[in-house]
């Protein structure tokens, strides 16, 4: 019933979000005494790349549960600094640790980590990929303020190609029907083929829109992200795209007096400080879920207990083609296709190729 992981949200079965929303809920409106579920167990971040709300909100969900804390949030602050790799990193704080949160720049990361854990491994961000646990918070507050996961539409604008919690949302969303998705982005900032063809195969309608004015009376939920920076090759490239959408009060006068405004936060431009007082901006709510629904999954995953990582035969003459994939910085880690596709790398979904 239970994941041993949480990597990516294609992996988790319907009953496992189920038990992770009511439990969430439960805590939330203090039906569920928590305060003793992680006593005696440790919790380690890992965190690689800097983050406010993931890092904070899953520290504060372990102390919450009774439970402690360790990790870092520089990684220049521990042996990562003197060249240690990912796996070396791993085998030892899983010994020292019962559950493990890591985000890193590197895409793929939390996969890896996955293949050599004797503990849970929650990926809080891997690289531009995916960022589950921010989705599982966007489901929630989706649940709470809309009440249904079908029947919506909703608008996703901003940085489509590098925003991880983008990927994450448009994939959960394929197992829902009857919603139509407006993507509203530049062509360069565009969805990967991996987060949109299985969108598209669903009982969901794709539209991609150039501008918010175009879409914006329709929508029931708009969930606005920053344009990542930190994934531009250089500086003029991220100057081309940054503030080409930015919501404001103007733009607001034709939306729903429903409509949701999220975003993952933090935002940088791309949403106008006059927005933050308009009552259909629900983001400051949202992160507050994120708390809730992580208190969860640290409680859901503490009970799987210590696991026996299984050793994975790589794919001999292939090689990941993204130079973003983990496999191509950390080189003892087999290539390995997905299930699913076995022309895409299991660790980053971008297209295996033959490496002779
Ligand atoms: C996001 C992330 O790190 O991907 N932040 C978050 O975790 N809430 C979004 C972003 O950085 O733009």
């Amino acid at each position: 019933m239970f994941n041993s992981h949480l990597i990516d949200l294609a992996d988790m079965s319907d009953i496992f979000w189920d038990s992770l929303y009511s439990t969430a809920c439960g805590i939330k409106d203090g039906e569920l005494d928590c305060s003793q579920a992680c006593k005696g167990r440790i919790l380690s971040t890992l965190f690689y790349e800097p983050s406010t709300r993931t890092q904070f909100s899953f520290q504060s969900a372990m102390l919450r549960l009774g439970g402690n804390v360790l990790g870092f949030s520089n990684p220049n602050d521990c042996s990562v600094a003197k060249g240690e790799t990912l796996r070396d990193t791993i085998k030892i704080m899983s010994a020292y640790s019962d559950l493990l949160v890591i985000r890193s720049p590197v895409e793929g990361s939390a996969y890896a980590a996955s293949l050599y854990s004797e503990i849970p491994i929650i990926n809080a961000g891997d690289g531009g990929h995916l960022h589950p646990t921010q989705t599982l918070t966007d489901l929630m507050t989706i649940a709470k303020l809309k009440g249904s996961y079908t029947g919506l539409n909703i608008g996703v604008c901003g940085d489509l190609l590098n925003g991880r919690t983008v990927h994450s949302l448009l994939k959960a969303f394929c197992r829902y029907s009857g919603n139509t998705f407006y993507l509203i982005s530049t062509p360069t900032l565009a969805a990967p083929d991996y987060a949109l063809t299985a969108l598209k195969a669903s009982s969901n309608r794709v539209v991609e829109c150039d501008s918010i004015d175009s879409c914006i009376p329709s929508l029931d939920i708009l969930y606005m992200t920053r344009i990542q920076r930190e994934r531009f090759a250089s500086a003029e490239d991220y100057q081309k795209q940054r503030g080409v959408f930015v919501l404001d009060g103007n733009k607001l006068r034709s939306a729903k007096k429903d409509l949701c405004i999220l975003h993952p936060l933090p935002k940088v431009d791309e949403i106008s400080p006059e927005v933050d007082d308009d009552s259909r901006a629900k983001y400051f709510e949202q992160a507050r879920y994120g708390m809730y629904i992580r208190m969860a999954l640290l409680m859901l995953l503490s009970k799987n207990g210590r696991l026996t990582p299984s050793r994975v035969e790589g794919l001999s003459g292939a090689r990941c083609s993204s130079p973003r994939c983990v496999t191509n910085q950390e080189k003892y880690l087999p290539v390995i296709a997905r299930q699913d596709n076995t022309k895409l790398c299991a660790y980053c979904e971008a297209g295996l190729e033959n490496s002779d």
